[in-house]
């Protein structure tokens, strides 16, 4: 009779505890993985691109997860999407973010859209696959503030759904490379194709006003932006950097001598504040910049050094333009949106 009540004490204590466990980390109950297509049959891009070629859906549903957990970083203040929000374009509206204990970046947040596809990352337009880069903010001690990748790994392991999730995608516990690799996976599914430019280029442009078909000759004309934001994804794909003549004398050199990466310009309207230093706050500043502020830097990019002369009409055209470059259906599709 004692040692059942004392059986019954012990369950109630071991109940209590569970509960406990729960309450302190109210969403593990709900964590799931979510069965979205990451990579769709109809996406147009290339399959030999990273992003394509990974095909697996469910390496994105667990990266999507951990992009969201605010326990990645070292006082489970800040997540990824923290800093890369998805209704503007993953990126932040912030000159600078807000990093672990209030820290700021000393650069402005990059947007997150069809990175699998471009060949430099980072500002200052770093060579590798995004899976080279994706754990580096966990460590940085402004962005998240962990000692290491491995106190990630041990403060996961020690998160009773993260061991269910790494063993139901990979049969394995978890690792520096397996989150890596959902991380990267989740990142390279962000894959835009849908703004109102991709359904035009099937229609001839039908659905454009009159203005943004100018603008849109501009582009890809006289105002030469082309030249450097050019391809499906609006990103250099041939270079790793470019100095578009932002100062004369850089604080921040970039990958040296004021050059930094191109940045894609999907997504763009969503995107503000622009530049590495988030210097502009709207798209009709960046434009003035190109049409009368570029200066005579030594290392000025080439097709920046013969002035474009925009007037003021043909700023707006330009401007128009770019603004067709959104994609809202990205912005707002589940699969991409915060699970907890
Ligand atoms: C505190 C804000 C902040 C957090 C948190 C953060 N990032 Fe970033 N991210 C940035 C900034 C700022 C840059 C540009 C850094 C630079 O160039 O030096 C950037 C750049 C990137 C890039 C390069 C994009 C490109 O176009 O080259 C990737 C990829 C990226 N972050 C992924 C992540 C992932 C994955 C996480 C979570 C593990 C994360 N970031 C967390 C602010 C943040
Ligand atoms: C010589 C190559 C080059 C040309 C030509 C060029 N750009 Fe850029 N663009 C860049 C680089 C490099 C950056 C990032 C510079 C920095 O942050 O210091 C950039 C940044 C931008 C940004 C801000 C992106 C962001 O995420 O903050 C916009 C918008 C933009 N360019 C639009 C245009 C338009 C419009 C044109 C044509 C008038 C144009 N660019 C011509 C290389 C170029």
């Amino acid at each position: 009779m004692r040692f059942q009540h004392l059986a019954f004490f012990l369950l109630i204590i071991l109940v209590a505890c569970q509960n406990s466990f729960d309450s302190d980390n109210v969403y593990d109950s709900e964590l799931v993985l979510e069965d979205f297509d990451y990579f769709e049959e109809e996406i147009p891009f290339s399959k030999t691109a990273y992003g394509a070629s990974v095909n697996h859906d469910d390496m994105a549903a667990l990266g999507r997860i951990l992009f969201y957990d605010k326990r990645l970083s070292q006082n489970n203040s800040i997540a990824c999407a923290s800093c890369h929000k998805q209704e503007i374009g993953f990126s932040d509206n912030k000159i600078f973010s807000t990093g672990v204990r209030n820290y700021e970046t000393t650069r402005n947040a990059m947007q997150l859209v069809n990175n699998a596809y471009q060949i430099a990352h980072f500002w200052e337009g770093k060579e590798g696959k995004i899976e080279d880069h994706v754990l580096s903010p966990v460590s940085n001690h402004i962005e998240m503030g962990m000692k290491d990748v491995n106190e990630l790994v041990e403060k996961l392991k020690g998160i009773t759904a993260y061991n269910t999730l790494f063993n139901q995608v990979y049969g394995e516990e978890i690792s520096e490379e397996l989150i890596t690799n959902s991380l990267s996976t989740f990142v390279a599914s962000i894959i835009s194709y849908n703004s109102k430019f991709d359904k035009g280029e099937e229609i001839n442009f039908a659905n454009f006003t009159i203005s943004e078909v100018a603008g849109k000759d501009l582009f890809f004309g006289k105002a030469k932006c082309f030249n450097c934001h050019g391809g499906d994804h609006y990103s250099a794909s041939w270079r790793k950097n470019a100095n578009i003549g932002l100062e004369m004398n850089y604080d921040d050199q970039g990958g040296g001598n004021g050059r930094f990466k191109v940045p894609s310009l999907r997504n763009i309207a969503l995107t503000a504040p622009y530049m590495h230093d988030g210097r502009f706050e709207t798209l009709e500043e960046v434009v003035d910049h190109y049409a009368n502020g570029v200066r005579n830097h030594p290392h000025l990019d080439w097709a920046l050094t013969t002035p474009i002369a925009l007037d003021e009409l043909e700023s707006k055209q330009l401007v128009d333009f770019l603004h067709t470059l959104t994609d809202h259906q990205l912005i707002n599709d589940e699969k991409f949106s915060n699970p907890f």
